[in-house]
């Protein structure tokens, strides 16, 4: 069956508005209607897949240091709001099955990219894909991404179903034999690292294309003209609206 993929993906929830990657965040892709939201996984110390972007504390969170050094219950007791915004404080870092929880109760879409800290690529994707198994279905789509071509490889042979989207940034020049090997279902590029043609030679392998980080009406009508299927935002609000 070919893979639909929406027009519109929230982007670490609703980056914009909310504190990215927390349950509200989440909440608030959903109000302003988008089918499916991405979120970041990467373990913590006692390896606990928690939804957190970078692979350092201090940019969204209270916290110091890299996240692998944590446990679950220190990562918990961290503020992963007030750094947004006053309003925000006290929301924290979700698990990877309050996720699950939320997005099986708002019947939303998700988008888990697996974002291994260094050395970590399969072991995430191990831990995030027994995780997803144990849940069950959260009814609606779930597809798994990564930039990592290691982590899609575990996931292509641990969770054959579930479609993979390959995360492109700087486009390597094997890209297509890594779509390949990996058994992409889709290409996910940054669309300010290509041109109308390398867009064109991503169609050509007959993938669904979807693009990051697509903040204007204006870029996301050109990627849709160009053929891309869908694109991730900060602004799901902008964003439907041209969809
Ligand atoms: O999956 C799209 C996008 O999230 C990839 O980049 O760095 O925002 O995780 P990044
Ligand atoms: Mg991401």
């Amino acid at each position: 069956m070919p893979l639909t993929l929406p027009r519109v993906i929230g982007h670490r929830g609703a980056a914009a508005h909310a504190p990215e990657n927390t349950l509200e965040s989440i909440r608030c892709a959903a109000a302003f209607g988008v089918a499916m939201v991405e979120i970041d996984v990467q373990l913590s110390k006692d390896e606990v897949p928690v939804v957190i972007h970078d692979d350092t504390l201090e940019r969204t969170t209270t916290g110091r240091g890299p996240v692998i050094d944590l446990t679950w219950r220190e990562l918990q007791a961290l503020d992963a709001g007030a750094p947004f915004g006053r309003p925000f404080a006290g929301e924290r870092i979700p698990d990877l099955p309050s996720v699950l929880a939320l997005c099986k109760e708002l019947e939303l879409g998700l988008n888990v990219e697996i974002k291994p800290s260094p050395g970590t690529d399969v072991r995430t994707a191990e831990i995030a894909l027994k995780t997803i198994d144990a849940f069950g279905p959260i009814g609606a789509p779930l597809v798994l991404s990564s930039f990592s071509v290691e982590s899609l490889e575990a996931a292509r042979d641990l969770a054959p179903h579930l479609p993979r989207g390959y995360l492109i940034w700087e486009r390597p020049a094997d890209w297509a034999d890594i779509a390949d090997r990996v058994a992409a279902a889709s290409i996910n590029f940054d669309h300010e690292q290509e041109t109308p043609e390398s867009i064109a030679a991503y169609k050509a392998t007959g993938r669904p294309l979807l693009s990051y980080t697509v903040n204007t009406a204006e870029r996301a009508r050109e990627l849709f003209a160009l053929g891309v299927a869908g694109v991730f935002t900060d602004f799901p609000g902008r964003i439907l609206r041209v969809a």
